[in-house]
């Protein structure tokens, strides 16, 4: 049952995406297993962009099954549009599938995204407004609609009429906003219901015989470490878990069913949103890798806000995801600049912290402490051989995997699938015969 997660180790758009395209190739089964709509997935195949918010990034490689998990939140207008776009660029979709048991974003929950947002003022989370914490808070609430509810229409019917009795005195009491009409949205998903009820199956269970039948799995996280529910810079996360630990649940599959963790890591920090962020550089720095990085939101078309490694969080996401390597993204970006910086501490009121404080107090308002390394001027974009890397960007790899104790395993060097460097002796395990090189 050889199968991987790929997760992200910082504030999301690390490049899982384009990691996950790469594996994909010699996978059986790629997955969604949290999240929704709020990810956005960019995968460049020569000149063509491609950029995924619920379908997973497998689904550039024709043969392999693409499973929209239990755990992921899924509003179907965005999925519906999404096929027909893969559609309109020539790309089959007819290995996709969904769990019957994931939830629905329903138009109420975007609508209460926005408006908790807008009421928040200065001190909003900054969410995409998909409507994914109202959608996850439902499901806790047990007041949710899944995916199999549109398989039976008159339970679906009954359930948002329930649901829309709350809703629409939340919006109108408490946001003054318009209520919603059950008729024209239950239509509306009846239309829904008809394109995409086809896609909707057991995906556990099938995600288990794959398993059983030695098929390779490869589990897709979005957002990021740091970004998760619990151990993330609460609350400025999302509303799942999105550590490995989440693709068993979010998955439906066993512990013991993952034989690798890969984590993706951006060469510097970013993060869209709000919330605490030590390495961040509001300066010239930052709009240097905004700049050459294009780091502006895949989904909300946002300014990310930029800095340096962080090594803390590294470690971090390390820990909690147990992490078997590295995958380094982005380093093209950092050409040019003279000297780089790496955060190995916080320092706050005459204290050093070597890893993330539990106070997040101290997150706000720690003053990071570098170590800095000689930067490289060389363009790195159409190196394949690690060997090949300037001596100052090989040192900086080098450097990072001293501190956080775990291999590099590959580094990309651009966004188009063929900019990436395979470290061929970093891998874990025997999981893919004879490691990443052997898959890609
Ligand atoms: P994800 O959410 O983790 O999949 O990441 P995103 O797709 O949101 O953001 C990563 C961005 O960086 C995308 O625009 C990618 O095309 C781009 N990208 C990925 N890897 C590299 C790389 O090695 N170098 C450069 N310059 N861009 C990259
Ligand atoms: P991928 O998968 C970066 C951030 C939002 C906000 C917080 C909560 O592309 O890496 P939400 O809409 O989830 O309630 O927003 O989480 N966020 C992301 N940031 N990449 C993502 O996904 C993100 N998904 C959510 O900006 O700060
Ligand atoms: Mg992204």
């Amino acid at each position: 049952m050889p199968s991987i997660a790929i997760v992200g180790t910082q504030w999301g758009d690390e490049g899982k995406g384009r990691i996950t395209d790469l594996l994909a190739r010699k996978m059986n089964f790629v997955v969604r297993f949290q999240g929704g709509d709020n990810a956005g997935h960019t995968v460049v195949l020569k000149d063509e962009e491609f950029k995924l918010h619920l379908i997973p990034s497998g689904i550039l490689s024709a043969e392999v099954v693409c499973v929209i998990g239990n755990g992921v939140v899924i509003n179907p207008e965005v999925l519906i549009r999404e096929i027909e776009q893969l559609h309109q660029r020539g790309i089959s979709t007819k290995n996709l599938k969904v769990s019957c048991n994931a939830h629905l974003i329903m138009p109420y929950h975007i609508m209460l995204d926005k408006a908790g947002e807008r009421k928040l003022g200065t001190s909003k989370i900054g969410t995409t407004h998909k409507g994914i914490g109202p959608v996850y808070s439902d499901k806790a609430a047990r007041a949710g609609i899944r995916t199999q509810d549109l398989l039976d229409l008159k339970i679906f019917k009954t359930k948002l009429e329930e649901s829309l009795k709350i809703k629409n005195a939340i919006l109108s009491k408490v946001y003054d906003l318009e209520p919603l009409d059950a008729k024209e949205i239950f239509d509306r998903y009846c239309d829904y219901a008809e394109k995409i009820k086809e896609l909707i199956t057991d995906t556990s269970f099938l995600l288990n015989q794959a398993l059983d039948a030695n098929q390779k799995v490869l589990f897709e996280g979005a957002q990021g470490s740091m970004l998760d529910i619990d151990y993330g810079t609460y609350p400025f996360v999302t509303s799942s878990c999105t550590l490995a630990g989440g693709a068993y649940m979010g998955a439906g599959i066993g512990p013991g069913r993952i034989d690798e963790v890969l984590g993706v890591a951006k060469a510097y920090t970013t993060r869209v949103g709000s919330g605490p962020f030590p390495t961040e550089e509001e300066g010239e720095v930052g709009d240097f890798m905004r700049k050459r990085g294009h780091e502006y939101g895949t989904t909300t078309g946002r300014p990310r806000r930029c800095g340096w490694l962080d090594v803390l969080v590294l470690k971090y996401a390390i820990m909690l995801n147990q992490l078997d390597s590295i995958a380094l993204t982005k380093l093209d970006v950092l050409t040019g600049l003279e000297q780089l910086k790496i955060c190995t501490g916080y320092r706050y009121e005459g204290k050093f912290y070597e890893n993330l404080p539990t106070n997040q107090t101290i997150m706000h308002k720690c003053q990071p402490v570098y170590e800095t390394v000689d930067g490289w001027d060389a363009d790195l974009t159409a190196i394949k051989d690690i060997n090949d890397l300037p001596p100052a960007a090989r040192q900086y790899i080098t450097r990072i995997e001293e501190l956080v104790k775990v291999p590099v395993s590959m580094v990309s060097v651009g966004p188009e699938r063929s900019q990436i460097i395979v470290k061929d002796n970093n891998f874990k395990s025997q999981t893919f015969d004879r490691g990443f090189t052997a898959i890609i």
